[in-house]
C-alpha cells in the first residue's frame, strides 16, 4: 500500500446541514426569506446534541478522523457577544472526537454567517474580514491539540453566495447546479475572502499548533475544444485563484464530486443521464483524481487532504463503488509523487442539502423524526478500507 501509515480516514459534516436550530445564521432567515422554494433546515439531524453517538458510530466502523465546523454565529449570535457556553460545546465536541480514536478535522466556516454580520453587507463591507478575524481569534482558545484547521470551506462557492446575496438579498446557491448553471465567481470578492484566509492563517499560527490550511470546490475541470482562451480564465476564477493563495499552508483541503468539460463558450453542461447522481452531477470518480493533481500543480505541492468526496445517491451499492473507484484514482495521485494525508468523505450523515433533504450523501442515515442513526453498508466498507489503509 502506497499510502502513509498515519493517512487519515474520516466522514466530514457541516454545522448548519447536521446540527438543527441554527437560527441566529444568516442562512435560517435564507431559508424562509430568499423566494426559492427551499427546504428549511429546522432541527436538522439534531447533531448538536447527539455528536457522540455519530462520532461513535465512525470509530467504530474503523474510521480515525472526522471533519465537522464551530458555527460563527452560535459563537457570536449577536456582534461583539461571544457566547463561552458556545465555545465550551465545540471544545466538548474536540475532545469526545478524540475520545473516540477520531483526529478532529476542524473548520472555523462552512457557509454559514451570523445574521447580523450577513445584514451589515457581509464579507465585502468594511469591517467584514475584521469581525471574522476576531471571530477566528475568539475561537483559537479551544483549538488547543486540534492538528487540523480549515478557516474557510469553498471560499469559491462562497463567493457566488455572497454575490447572490447581494443582488438580491438572498444568498442561496440552490443545492444540484453545475459550475456550468451557476455564473462564474468574481474576482473581488474572491481577494476578500483570500485576505480573510491570510489574516485567519495568521492568527492561527500565533495562537495555535495546528496545520492550517482551506478547502477548495474543485470542478476537476477538462479541456474541451477550442478552450484555449476560455480555460485558463475559468479555471483562474473558478478554482486557481483559491488555490494559488495557498501556497505556503500547512495543506489545502481539495474538494471534488464530478468533472466539467471548458469549451470555446464556457463550462458545458451534464448532459441528462440515467447515471447522473441525485442533484443531476455526472457520474465521474475520476474526478478526484482530476482535482488532486490539479491541486498539486497549482499549489506547487502544499500536502492534500481530501476533505470532502462522495456521491448524492439512494443506491448504496453505488456509493461504495463510486468511492471505491475514486480511492483508485487517489492511490494512483499517491503513486505518482502527490503528497496526500488523509480522505475524509463526504458526508457521515444525510443531511441539509442546503435547501433540499433530497440528496442524500450520508454514510449513515436518520429517521428525521425519530432522530434515529442507521449505518449504511457503505459505512462498514469505509471502515474496512480504513482498517487495511487503503482499497485492495
Ligand atoms: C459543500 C457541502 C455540500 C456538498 C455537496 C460542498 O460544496 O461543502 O456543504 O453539502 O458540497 O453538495
Amino acid at each position: 500500500m502506497p499510502l502513509p501509515k498515519d493517512f487519515l480516514w474520516g466522514a466530514a459534516t457541516s454545522a448548519h446541514q447536521v446540527e438543527g436550530g441554527n437560527w441566529t445564521s444568516d442562512w435560517w432567515r435564507i431559508e424562509r426569506t430568499s423566494g426559492a422554494p427551499l427546504e428549511p433546515s429546522g432541527d436538522a439531524v439534531d447533531h448538536y446534541h447527539r455528536y457522540p453517538e455519530d462520532m461513535q458510530l465512525l470509530a467504530d466502523a474503523g474510521l480515525n478522523a472526522y471533519r465537522f465546523s464551530i458555527e460563527w454565529a452560535r459563537i457570536e449570535p449577536e456582534k461583539g457577544e461571544y457566547s463561552r457556553a458556545q465555545l465550551q460545546h465545540y471544545r466538548r465536541m474536540i475532545d469526545t472526537a478524540r475520545e473516540a480514536g477520531l483526529e478532529p478535522v476542524v473548520t472555523l466556516h462552512h457557509f454559514s454567517n451570523p445574521a447580523w454580520f450577513a445584514a451589515e453587507s457581509g464579507w465585502t463591507a468594511p469591517g467584514g474580514v475584521d469581525h471574522f478575524a476576531m471571530y477566528v481569534e475568539t475561537v483559537s482558545s479551544i483549538l488547543d491539540g486540534v492538528d487540523w484547521v480549515a478557516t474557510i470551506n469553498e471560499p469559491n462557492i462562497l463567493s457566488l453566495m455572497e454575490m447572490m446575496r447581494q443582488a438580491s438579498s438572498s444568498g442561496a446557491v440552490a443545492s444540484g447546479l453545475t459550475a456550468a448553471q451557476m455564473p462564474i465567481p468574481d474576482e473581488e470578492t474572491g481577494l476578500v475572502l483570500v485576505e480573510a484566509h491570510r489574516r485567519a492563517v495568521e492568527i492561527l499560527r500565533a495562537n495555535t499548533s495546528a496545520r492550517v490550511g482551506w478547502t477548495i470546490a474543485q470542478q476537476a475541470f477538462v479541456a474541451g475544444p477550442g478552450s484555449e482562451e476560455t480555460f485558463p480564465r475559468i479555471s483562474w476564477l473558478w478554482e486557481d485563484l483559491y488555490l494559488q493563495a495557498s501556497r505556503g499552508d500547512d495543506f489545502v483541503g481539495t474538494q471534488s464530486y464530478t468533472s466539467q468539460t471548458i469549451d470555446s463558450n464556457g463550462v458545458v453542461p451534464h448532459p441528462d443521464s440515467p447515471d447522473n447522481t441525485l442533484n443531476g452531477w455526472a457520474y465521474r470518480p475520476d474526478a478526484l483524481g482530476i482535482a488532486l493533481r490539479h491541486a498539486h500543480e497549482v499549489t506547487e505541492g502544499v500536502p492534500l487532504l481530501v476533505t470532502e468526496n462522495g456521491i448524492a445517491t439512494a443506491d448504496d451499492e453505488r456509493r461504495i463503488a463510486y468511492t471505491s473507484a475514486a480511492l483508485r484514482h487517489l492511490t494512483a495521485a499517491v503513486e505518482d509523487g502527490i503528497d496526500v494525508r488523509g480522505y475524509l468523505h463526504w458526508s457521515a450523515l444525510d443531511n441539509f442539502e442546503w435547501g433540499d433533504w433530497g440528496p442524500t450523501f450520508g454514510l449513515i442515515a436518520v429517521d428525521r423524526e425519530t432522530f434515529v442513526r442507521q449505518p449504511k453498508p457503505s459505512l462498514a466498507w469505509l471502515g474496512s478500507v480504513a482498517r487495511s489503509n487503503g482499497v485492495t
